[in-house]
């Protein structure tokens, strides 16, 4: 992997870098396209990375295809993917890199997912390093896992650029990810109702405080028997600090996680106060 980027990087061409965990769906698809098309060559990695798992059964139910997601990649363009073992990525064992993120690894999913966010930046620092990308693709519907990442390249002083790209949902609204292959038929039904309940706080936001907002998006997602929001935040894009009052004119993330009895779903969503 290292010596074909050495070889694409010395003859001037750009790396276009797509890091995920497999199992493909239109979302990592769009992430390629977006890649090929501002790229020399696109490289794609599948690596279930161990050291991001805080529970092992979601790292054993984790949904593993490689053959038809070399198949998906090959039909979009990509030029190469790379599917490295764990003791290729670490060949000293799962040592975790030694940077604190603070508070933006704390908040959120890291409140909930301890150490989460450390094997994220582990992993995908090892990646930067091998792959060598020109710029990195990355979707925005992990959107701390993004923010993350780019405190983590800007810290290590990586050269790739870091490009987020938009969510991609289902017809009804479900965001796309992996996950959603493991939701039985009664929950895949019910899951929609997260990013309607999103959607609809919008109406809410010009006459109800953060904290009202936030509880009537939780008492409508909760309406379902299937589903169960671990919680909702409203949040400064840049900092993930929690918005307490509104200021017009600025940008507030609402971030979600929704505990089904099968996947966590996670979602997030601009709102333009
Ligand atoms: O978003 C993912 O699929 C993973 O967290 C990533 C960025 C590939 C690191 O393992």
């Amino acid at each position: 992997m290292h010596a074909f980027s050495n070889g694409q990087l010395t003859e001037n061409k750009s790396i276009g870098f797509v890091p995920t965990m497999g199992a493909l769906h239109p979302g990592h698809i769009s992430l390629i396209e977006k890649a090929k098309s501002e790229n020399d060559v696109v490289v794609c990695s599948i690596f279930v990375n161990p050291t991001q798992f805080n529970d092992p059964k979601d790292l054993e139910n984790y949904p593993r295809m490689p053959d038809a997601d070399i198949a998906l990649l090959k039909a979009a363009g990509c030029d190469l993917v790379f599917l490295p073992t764990p003791v290729e990525i670490y060949p000293d064992g799962a040592q975790l890199l030694d940077i604190s993120f603070g508070f933006m690894e704390e908040t959120m999913e890291g409140a909930f997912r301890t150490g989460h966010f450390k094997g994220v930046a582990t992993v995908v620092n090892r990646l930067f390093e091998i792959v060598q990308p020109t710029t990195s693709y990355f979707g925005e519907k992990d959107f701390q896992q993004l923010a993350i990442i780019r405190k983590m390249a800007s810290m290590l002083k990586h050269s790739t650029a870091i490009v987020g790209c938009p969510t991609l949902r289902e017809s009804d609204g479900l965001a796309m990810s992996s996950r959603n292959l493991l939701l039985t038929p009664e929950q895949r039904k019910a899951a929609p109702l997260i990013y309607k309940a999103m959607e609809m706080a919008k109406e809410f936001i010009p006459h109800h405080s953060p904290a009202a907002v936030i509880e009537l998006v939780k008492r409508y997602i909760q309406k379902s028997p299937y589903l169960s929001v671990q919680y909702f935040q409203l949040v400064n894009p840049e900092t993930l600090e929690d918005i307490t009052n509104w200021e017009e004119g600025t940008a507030v993330q609402g971030c979600i996680a929704v505990l089904t009895e099968g996947p966590r779903l996670i979602d997030n969503i601009r709102y333009t106060v």
